[in-house]
């Protein structure tokens, strides 16, 4: 076989036969395949798409291209989650503790941020001494005894997707329903849960703008996860405004203990409650209301804050400011951004946002940077609130003064302010199952 035939076959529109999908990734695993012809090709599917079966035959190919995570070892059922990426999200830092409180396993493989975007690895290395570099064995110890472990992506999970992600980044090749789906997927599936939660998020501050094409991507990650033999649910989450109000590592991890304390934000506790409820309706087979009272009540009963406390200190960390409400880890300095005018906040420009963060030090511009565990932004008022001219926006925190000005420029920047209150816009927007596909929607 040659890749040349297999991309003009795809310039050409035909679809690609399961062979030719194995032959591409494995090429892309194992270098044999130069840059130029994996760049066409994936111009070629960005151009032409893919079917459902391409698709799935493509994931299936990544999800093999590396290890195959084995979590037999740990008890139970294993329940995953995955969020598309957003801004403010320390949704995982909530959700983990919740459903190992209620019984359900958690094995999880997170990221670091990049770019607008925060990663649950970069919060949780904001607790002093947490080890996100366990080895499989104490992995799996972490889990069998509390329930829970998050740790960073093994080096050689999924590697045709490292290769591929990053051509993509440089070839205009993201935005591809086919692509993304097999990314994700193909990556879940190799991390070895038997149960996925998606996080599907929608608005300014995910790649994902229009609710059209976020569903579709849901269906279709739905479909292609039940096919690999998983059980998953899709959840479409509003990302038009930050998911609660802190944005940056250690101000999100106090966050995230607040909802555990039972206090916090609402929007940031209905999107970790609706997703905590559906992983255990996924591993329990219990409905979903008698599932989400289970949550509701492990935050009421201070069980998923004791399961955090429980996986922070097997992983070597320091929950000592989580459990004794002292003050958290602080940046040096603060700043204090002012409303301009009177007026409603209309929109936010959610990806903006991030970057005023990143501009703190709070996240990387490329993967290489360092991050600055303690700054970040604490917003005061977001989209739908009334506020007065020179009322506190949003307070910054950062370690050098000289990053607050392009910080708050960039914040002011992403804020549109307007006589009328928007309409208010549902956190939670839908939901897709495994009986929402079989109704015989089409996926393409
Ligand atoms: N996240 C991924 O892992 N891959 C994509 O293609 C898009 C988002």
């Amino acid at each position: 076989m040659r890749i040349y035939d297999v991309i003009k076959a795809k310039r050409d529109g035909k679809a690609l036969s399961k062979e030719e999908i194995e032959f591409f990734v494995k090429g892309v695993a194992d270098g044999s395949i130069p840059d130029y012809q994996i760049s066409a090709l994936l111009m070629a599917i960005f151009i032409n798409g893919m079917n459902f079966t391409e698709t799935a035959d493509l994931t299936l190919a990544m999800a093999h291209s590396g290890d195959m995570v084995d979590l037999s070892p740990i008890k139970g059922k294993k329940v995953d989650k995955h969020s598309t990426g957003g801004v403010g999200d320390k949704t995982s830092l909530v959700i983990v503790p919740i459903v190992a409180a209620c019984g359900a396993k958690v094995a999880k493989m997170s990221g670091r941020g990049l770019g607008h975007t925060g990663g649950t690895i970069d919060k949780l290395e904001s607790i002093d001494g947490f080890k996100t570099d366990l080895n499989r064995q104490e992995f799996f110890k972490v889990v069998n005894e509390t329930g829970a472990s998050i740790i960073g992506q093994s080096g050689n999970l999924d590697p045709a997707d490292k290769k591929l992600y990053a051509l993509r980044d440089v070839t205009a090749t993201i935005e591809s329903l086919p692509l993304i789906v097999s990314s994700i997927m193909s990556k879940k599936i190799a991390s070895g849960a038997d149960c996925i939660v998606l996080d599907v998020k929608v608005g300014s501050g995910s790649f994902n703008k229009d609710l059209d094409f976020a569903t579709r991507l849901a269906k279709t990650m739905v479909a292609i996860g039940e096919h690999a033999g998983r059980r998953v649910t899709a959840v479409l989450t509003d990302m038009d405004k930050p998911l609660g109000n802190a944005i940056g590592n250690s101000l999100e991890v106090s966050e995230a203990a607040e909802i555990l304390k039972g206090k916090g934000p609402q929007d940031l506790k209905d999107v970790c409650l609706t997703l905590a409820a559906h992983m255990l309706t996924l591993a329990t087979d219990d409905a979903y209301p008698v599932c989400r009272k289970k949550a509701e009540n492990a935050i009421a009963d201070g069980s998923a804050l004791r399961a955090f406390v429980n996986m922070i200190k097997a992983q070597g960390g320091d929950p000592s400011w989580i459990i004794d409400a002292k003050k958290p880890p602080v940046s040096k300095y603060e700043y204090k951004v002012l409303s301009p005018i009177d007026g409603y906040i209309t929109h936010m420009q959610t990806d903006k946002l991030g970057l005023a963060s990143m501009l703190l030090g709070a996240g990387r511009a490329k993967k290489e940077d360092s991050i600055d565990h303690t700054a970040g932004i604490v917003l005061h008022s977001k989209t739908g609130d009334r506020v007065t001219k020179n009322q506190p926006l949003a307070t910054l925190c950062a370690n050098d003064e000289k990053l607050f000005e392009q910080s708050a420029k960039t914040l002011l920047g992403a804020i549109t302010f307007g006589e009328e209150q928007p309409k208010e816009s549902p956190t939670v927007i839908k939901i897709i199952t495994k009986e929402d596909i079989e109704n015989g929607e089409t996926l393409f």
